[in-house]
């Protein structure tokens, strides 16, 4: 199973969901994360999201920011997304129907069909970055169980 999270930026909150959903799965499934745009391309997830996994035991500091590219829709099963925006931008680049059946908001796996974001805290305080925590690690235990499920 390979699965690919997507934000904006690719330093917040899709580093966050790859490296939770990592420390829940076994090394068989392959996890990754990409941004919309490329503003950040190559640097480091954000200090806030840094710490906020390091301090529920989990290191996202050696990730690097990529954009997202459309053979990504080849080589990944399922995308997941944080908000409308990064939906639009990943369906409007999906080749055809199969491609699309796997872009999915993350939060959807809680509370299904809802199409709720994972907000963005960019240019918030350390509480969202913390929120943002949360709402991805409930998140990633549904998708690490159903990996489990079908494994
Ligand atoms: P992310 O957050 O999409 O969760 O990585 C952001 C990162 C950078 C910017 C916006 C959101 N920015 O405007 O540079």
């Amino acid at each position: 199973m390979k699965i690919l999270m997507v934000c904006l930026g690719n330093i917040c909150r899709s580093p966050l969901a790859e490296g939770i959903l990592q420390s829940k799965v076994s090394t068989d499934t392959f996890v990754d994360s990409a941004g919309t745009q490329a503003w950040h391309s190559g640097k480091h997830p954000d200090m806030r999201s840094i710490e906020i996994a390091k301090k529920f035991g989990i290191d996202i500091s050696k990730q690097k920011a990529r954009q997202f590219k459309v053979t990504d829709f080849d080589f990944f099963d399922k995308i997941y997304v944080m908000d409308q925006s990064n939906f639009k931008d990943v369906c409007k680049s999906a080749p055809n129907d199969s491609a699309l059946d796997k872009v999915q908001f993350i939060l959807n796996e809680v509370t299904p069909n809802t199409n709720q974001e994972v907000p963005d805290p960019y240019y918030g305080g350390v509480d969202g970055f913390l929120n943002v925590f949360e709402l991805l690690d409930n998140a990633c235990n549904e998708i690490a169980k159903n990996i489990s499920k079908n494994a």
